[in-house]
């Protein structure tokens, strides 16, 4: 009796070791979060709910903002290797990320590449994101649709001008192909002409030429007055193709103040990102439309994902997409999870926007 007493005894003590080891063990893990940039609103909101997400989780949790300076960037996470970060999610700002990522290696922490892919690195296994290449095709449709193409022909054609986000990040490149593949067979038949430079995939030398360093405002908007004044100076332009929220009302702006566009003419301009005051100006009738990604659920996917890698657990992560076979850094083909973005216009805002949550109807304004 004694024994069988020591014996349970015994157990019940190991058991409780071993739960509050294991608790200890993952309340001590750091995850180190580190965001691209603060002057597109999402960051933002992607650091809040993934710092939140991982902590609810009971891992200490750091999140850091790299102003859109990859040296800067690369200091944080060194910072967060030398804190004994276990795991770093990075939304980079450019490649020069990949030394970082070659730190976090060495030193056995895994990294996980958030909405952007690093590219030409082998030092990672998993990127997680939207379906970037829909969300193109979402833009593309979207001119499709406002601008009647079916409708246009040779002599009576539709005219657009194209923009790009910034060349060293990988999304701008699968957002424009994403869009252009709608739109090249209405260019090739001359339905759609292209005002300005007129790449037809991302590879044509021209791309460069209206992609936006950095994904800055006041880069496209000095661009958008320039083609006004040069290219586009002779023709009514129909649509603009912008590929985030932030440009397009960049673009929007410098076409409010040119006389062809005045008293609510403006072309029909796409966007991504769902970003507020770009819902106040589709409800406005200046913006067509936009691209919803949510960040809550792109952050609750990669905490899922995170949490799963550190516990040497295969991850199932609900409403994404495993795509094993299309993401090659250059360098390695890497483990993608892709979740899907929603398009957003004037009909659709407030469902989709408001009664979600992501939104207060007051945020509107
Ligand atoms: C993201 C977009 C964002 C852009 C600028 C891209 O990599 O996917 O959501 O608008 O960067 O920050």
């Amino acid at each position: 009796m004694k024994r069988i007493i020591a014996v349970a005894a015994g157990l019940t003590l190991a058991a409780g070791l071993v739960f509050a080891g294991g608790a200890q063990d993952s309340k001590q893990k750091m995850i180190g979060l580190a965001m691209p940039e603060t002057h597109v609103e999402r960051w933002q909101k992607d650091g809040a709910a993934l710092k939140a997400d991982a902590e609810a989780k009971g891992y200490i949790a750091e999140v850091t903002y790299g102003d859109a300076d990859q040296a800067k960037q690369n200091q944080q996470i060194q910072d967060m290797l030398t804190k004994g970060a276990k795991l770093l999610v990075i939304g980079s700002v450019n490649e020069g990320v990949i030394s970082a990522v070659a730190d976090a290696a060495r030193d056995k922490v895994l990294v996980i590449a958030y909405d952007r892919l690093i590219t030409n690195s082998a030092d990672y296994d998993y990127y997680i994101t939207f379906d970037n290449y829909k969300v193109g095709q979402f833009q593309g449709k979207a001119l499709e649709t406002a601008l009647n193409l079916a409708a246009a022909t040779k002599d009576k054609p539709k005219y657009i001008t194209l923009f790009a986000g910034a060349p060293t990040d990988n999304n701008a490149k699968v957002f424009f192909d994403g869009a252009i593949d709608v739109l090249r067979p209405y260019v090739e038949k001359g339905a759609l002409v292209l005002v300005g430079p007129a790449p037809l995939k991302s590879g044509d030398a021209d791309f460069t030429k209206i992609t936006t360093e950095n994904w800055r405002a006041d880069i496209a908007k000095a661009r958008m007055e320039n083609l006004l004044n040069n290219d586009a100076k002779n023709y009514v332009l129909d649509g603009v193709l912008a590929p985030n929220d932030t440009l397009a009302r960049a673009i929007i702006e410098a076409c409010s103040t040119d006389a062809k566009y005045a008293g609510g003419k403006l072309p029909v301009v796409t966007g991504q990102d769902g970003e507020a005051a770009s819902i106040a100006a589709i409800r406005d009738g200046k913006q067509y439309m936009t691209v919803f990604k949510d960040t809550r659920k792109l952050a609750a996917a990669t905490i899922d994902l995170a949490d799963a890698l550190l516990n040497a657990k295969t991850p199932s992560i609900a409403g994404a997409r495993l795509d094993t076979a299309s993401y090659n850094t250059g360098k390695k083909v890497v483990k993608a999870y892709l979740l899907e973005p929603v398009i957003v216009t004037k009909e659709n805002y407030k469902a989709v926007m408001i009664d979600s949550g992501y939104y207060k109807e007051s945020d509107i304004k």
